[in-house]
C-alpha cells in the first residue's frame, strides 16, 4: 500500500471508451451489494472497458484475465496497491509523522528482489505448515464457538462475523508467523483499516482517523523489526537474515514492508472470506447440515464461495508498453482492474455460474487467488482455514438459522475487497 495514488480519472489522448456505459459506480450500495448484474453485462458487451469514473480499464472475462495474470512483463504489478483515493494533506501529515513509506515487496514488486522475498514468506504457509495448523485452527475455533453458542443460550442471538470469522484467522496467523505482544483485535482493526484506508472512499474526516491507525500499525512494525534477533523460525527474524539478489541484507523499510502486507493478507481476507461462506451456508437448503457432517463438502463449499464470491473481487496491473488485449488497443501505462470475481462467473468456463454447485468438474479454475508470478502463496492456508470453520461452526451451532429480521446484512464494499459486515444468527423459535 502506497499513499501515491492512481493517476486522475481523466480520459487520456486518444482513449476510446468500446461502449457506452457512463461511469460506474463501483463503490455504491447497488454494485457492492450485488455486482453479477453488472459484471455480466460487461462480459458480454464491453470486456475490456475503461470505467470514465476511476479512469480504470475493467477485464471481465476470464481469459482475459487469466492472460494478463500471465505475463507480468507486458502487465506490471506495480499499482497494486495505490492508494484508490487521493488522500487529504492531514491524512498524508499523519502518515508522514509515523515516517510511513512502504516499497515494494510483495504483491507490487516486479523487481529482482521479488522472487527471493516470496520465496521467504512462501516457507511459512508450505504443506506441512497448514497440516500443522488445522488442528490449531480447529482448537482457536473450538474457544470462539464456545462463546457464541454461551451468547446464542443467553439471547437467542449472534453475531458471526466479530465473534468468529473475524477473529480466527488472526489468531492461526499469529501463532504460525510467532507474532505476539499485541491484542488480536488491535492487529484486525489495524488491518481492516489499512485496507479501508488503501482501498476505500471514505470521507476526509474517517480518512484521517484511518491514517492515525495505520501509522501506529507501522510504528509497531518498525520497532518490531529493529528489535528482532535474526532467526529462521518468525517472520521478522528470517527478514532480518534475508539476502537480496546482491548480496546485501534487507533494508528495514522493505522487511516493514513484508510484514504490513502478509499480515493484512494473512487475516483479512480469510476473515472475509469465511464471512461469506457461513453466510451463502446459511442461506442455501440443507448445505449447513451437510457442511457438518459429509466429508469434503466444506471444501468443496469453500471453492465455489471462491470462485462466486471471491474476498478480493479484482486486482490491479498496470500495461508496461502500448498492447492490445481483447482487440482494445491499451495506451502504455493503462491501469488495469482485473475482476476477478467476474472472471469467476463466466459462462465460457463455468456452466450456470449463479448456482454454487460443490461437485463442478473445473471446480479450481476460478482466478480468486491470481495466477502466475504472484499467485497468492496463503491460498492453501485461506481455504483450509475457512473449511475448518464451516465445518467447526455447523457442527458446534446446528440448529441456528441466518437472522433475517434486519434485512440484508450490511457490506464491506472497497474496490477490491467485499464481504458480509455481519452474519447474524439466531436459534429457532420452538412450538407447542
Ligand atoms: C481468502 C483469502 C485470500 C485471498 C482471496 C487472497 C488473494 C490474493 C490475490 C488475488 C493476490 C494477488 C495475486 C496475483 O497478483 O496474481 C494475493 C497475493 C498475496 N497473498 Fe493472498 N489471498 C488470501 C489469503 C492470503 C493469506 C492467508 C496469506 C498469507 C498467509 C496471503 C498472502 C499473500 C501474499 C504474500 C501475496 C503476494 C504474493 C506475491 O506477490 O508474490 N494471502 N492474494
Amino acid at each position: 500500500m502506497t499513499v501515491a495514488q492512481l493517476p486522475g480519472a481523466a480520459p487520456g489522448p486518444g482513449v476510446d471508451t468500446p461502449s457506452g456505459y457512463g461511469p460506474l459506480d463501483l463503490f455504491g450500495e447497488p454494485f457492492v451489494h450485488d455486482p453479477h448484474p453488472v459484471l455480466a453485462a460487461l462480459r458480454q458487451q464491453a470486456p475490456v472497458h475503461r470505467d470514465a469514473g476511476t479512469g480504470l480499464w475493467l477485464v471481465s472475462r476470464h481469459a482475459e484475465v487469466r492472460q494478463v495474470l500471465l505475463d507480468p512483463v507486458a502487465f506490471r504489478p506495480d499499482n497494486a496497491q495505490l492508494a484508490v483515493s487521493a488522500l487529504p494533506v492531514a491524512a498524508l501529515r499523519v502518515l508522514a509523522r509515523a515516517g510511513f513509506t512502504l516499497p515494494p515487496a510483495l504483491a507490487d514488486n516486479g523487481g529482482p528482489s521479488h522472487a527471493g522475498l516470496r520465496r521467504l514468506v512462501t516457507r511459512f504457509f508450505n504443506a506441512a505448515r497448514v497440516a500443522a495448523a488445522v488442528p490449531v485452527a480447529e482448537e482457536v475455533a473450538g474457544g470462539l464457538l464456545a462463546g457464541v453458542r454461551q451468547r446464542l443460550d443467553r439471547t437467542g442471538r449472534a453475531d458471526l462475523v466479530p465473534d468468529f470469522a473475524r477473529l480466527l484467522p488472526c489468531l492461526v496467523m499469529m501463532r504460525l508467523l510467532g507474532v505476539d505482544g499485541v491484542d488480536p483485535l488491535t492487529l484486525v482493526r489495524w488491518s481492516d483499516d489499512s485496507l479501508e484506508l488503501f482501498w476505500g472512499r471514505s470521507s476526509a474526516e474517517r480518512q484521517v482517523e484511518l491514517a492515525e491507525s495505520v501509522a501506529d500499525f507501522h510504528r509497531w512494525l518498525v520497532a518490531r523489526v529493529a528489535e528482532a534477533p535474526a532467526a529462521s523460525d518468525t517472520l521478522i527474524g528470517a527478514l532480518a537474515v534475508h539476502r537480496l539478489p546482491d548480496g546485501t541484507p534487507l533494508d528495514a523499510a522493505t522487511a516493514v514492508a513484508v510484514c504490513f502486507f502478509v499480515l493484512i493478507a494473512g487475516q483479512s481476507t480469510t476473515g472475509q472470506l469465511i464471512a461469506t461462506v457461513l453466510r451463502r451456508a446459511l442461506e442455501e437448503p440443507g448445505a449447513w447440515a451437510r457442511a457438518g457432517g459429509e466429508a469434503g463438502f466444506a471444501e468443496a463449499w469453500v471453492e465455489e464461495v471462491l470462485r462466486r464470491e471471491p474476498p478480493v473481487t479484482s486486482w490491479r496491473r498496470v500495461a508496461a508498453a502500448e498492447t492490445e488485449l481483447g482487440g482494445v488497443r491499451l495506451p502504455a501505462g493503462a491501469q488495469l482492474l482485473l475482476l476477478l470475481m467476474g472472471a469467476g462467473s463466466d459462462p465460457e468456463v463455468f456452466a450456470e455460474p449463479e448456482r454454487l454447485c460443490p461437485y463442478r468438474e473445473n471446480i479450481r479454475h476460478h482466478l480468486a487467488f491470481g495466477a502466475g508470478r504472484h499467485r497468492c502463496p496463503g491460498a492453501s492456508l485461506a481455504r483450509t482455514e475457512a473449511a475448518v470453520a464451516l465445518r467447526a461452526a455447523a457442527r458446534a451451532l446446528p440448529g441456528v438459522r441466518a437472522d433475517l429480521a434486519g434485512g440484508p446484512p450490511p457490506m464491506l464494499g472497497l474496490l477490491s475487497f467485499r464481504a458480509p459486515l455481519r452474519v447474524p444468527v439466531r436459534v429457532p423459535v420452538r412450538r407447542g
